[in-house]
């Protein structure tokens, strides 16, 4: 049966670096035999300038009715100040929620060639691979009630941050099974010395490791796990958390690798289906310009054929492929350094390309 990818480019760097995971796409298709189809849908600002909605229904409705999406990013200062409502953020946010994309997987691995891109000492991050799995759909980022009121005569501005132990066990499993397939030890990491809703989530997820003997579960508080992931990374598995903490410590991890340019998620449903996005954002300073990594959202690709289309071998493909180009040495300018080839967002695209189908 035929694949339905959506790509949604959104804003920024987006289309720049989604065309070349689109052009990768192609070639994987070509080379593997597979029987995919694709459409477009506008998200984030873009969508906001044509139809005055960062996440229109028509987008919605092709979003449900296809097995994966691949985005891009979304945001821009032309957007900051619109209804709050309206802003690009909450289309992706809404995009999430009502897809039912809860578990957010963001791997922080970092490819050999790229140690010294990596702000830490070589030996720090060198072999580095570890996964973080935060809870998308959840906690303060959904939580009622939110807003900003008036009270005594000045504005007062509060979120609540809420997870039932039904939301704290789903991704829970999700992130025991994935420590059951790689090194067996997970970190849950929680503020349970202040906020009783990670105590909760403390409580839920020791309860879980009960299903889970193989699996060896420790617990870290967020501050210490923020020290931890620059002081020693690589004691680390799997790491689990919800949405706030989650947003946080993995764009730490991501720089952790080099460059947030190079960190692919997957955000899944119950069944699989998943929306499949770089870690970094629009980057509205630099779009246009044709220097963007596109690699991250290359990988991202790669992660979608692993996840809603079962195709583990094509994604290893694919991720060999960006292996191949970082070991020509061929660098955009986010990961460049001494004695490496600087390389525009499109030359990336067009070597992983040729890589692939060699
Ligand atoms: C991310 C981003 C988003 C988030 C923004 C763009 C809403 O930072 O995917 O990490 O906070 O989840
Ligand atoms: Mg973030």
């Amino acid at each position: 049966m035929t694949k339905q990818i959506l790509i949604m480019p959104g804003d920024g760097i987006g289309p720049e670096i989604v065309a070349e995971a689109v052009k990768v796409l192609q070639v994987a298709q070509q080379r593997f035999g597979l029987d995919i189809a694709t459409d477009e849908a506008l998200v984030g600002g873009a969508a906001y300038d044509v139809h005055g909605d960062p996440l229109p229904d028509v987008s919605l409705e092709k979003a449900r009715a296809a097995d994966a999406i691949l985005f891009g990013s979304i945001g821009g200062p032309k957007w900051d100040t619109i209804e709050r409502d309206k802003r690009p953020e909450r289309g992706l946010l809404r995009l999430r929620s009502s897809l039912g994309l809860f578990a957010n997987l963001r791997p922080a691995l970092l490819f050999p060639q790229l140690a010294d891109a990596s702000s830490l000492k070589p030996e720090v991050v060198s072999g580095l691979d570890i996964l973080i799995v935060r809870e998308l759909t959840g906690g303060i980022y959904f939580g009622q009630p939110r807003g900003i009121r008036e009270e005594n005569g000045e504005r007062v501005g509060f979120n609540t941050d809420v997870y039932s132990e039904s939301e704290i066990r789903r991704i829970g499993r999700v992130a025991f099974d994935l420590a059951m397939a790689r090194g067996k030890r997970l970190c849950s990491v929680d503020k349970a010395n202040v906020l009783e809703v990670t105590e909760l989530w403390k409580e839920i997820m020791t309860e879980l490791s009960a299903e889970y003997p193989e699996v060896e579960l420790s617990h870290m508080y967020v501050d210490n796990a923020a020290m931890q992931l620059v002081r020693a990374p690589k004691q680390f598995d799997v790491l689990v958390t919800g949405n706030l903490f989650g947003d946080i410590l993995s764009d730490q991890a991501a720089m952790l690798t080099g460059s947030i340019g190079m960190l692919p998620s997957a955000s899944l449903d119950q069944a699989r289906k998943g929306l499949y996005e770089p870690c970094h954002g629009s980057a509205p300073d630099i779009a246009g310009q044709g220097i963007a990594n596109p690699l991250a959202t290359i990988l991202s690709l790669a992660m979608l054929l692993r996840y809603s289309l079962d195709r583990g071998d094509v994604a290893q493909a694919i991720e060999a492929a960006v292996e191949t180009v970082l070991e020509q040495g061929l660098r955009t300018a986010d990961i460049h350094t001494e004695g490496c080839r600087k390389v525009s967002t499109a030359e990336m695209g067009d070597a992983v390309a040729a890589a692939l189908s060699a």
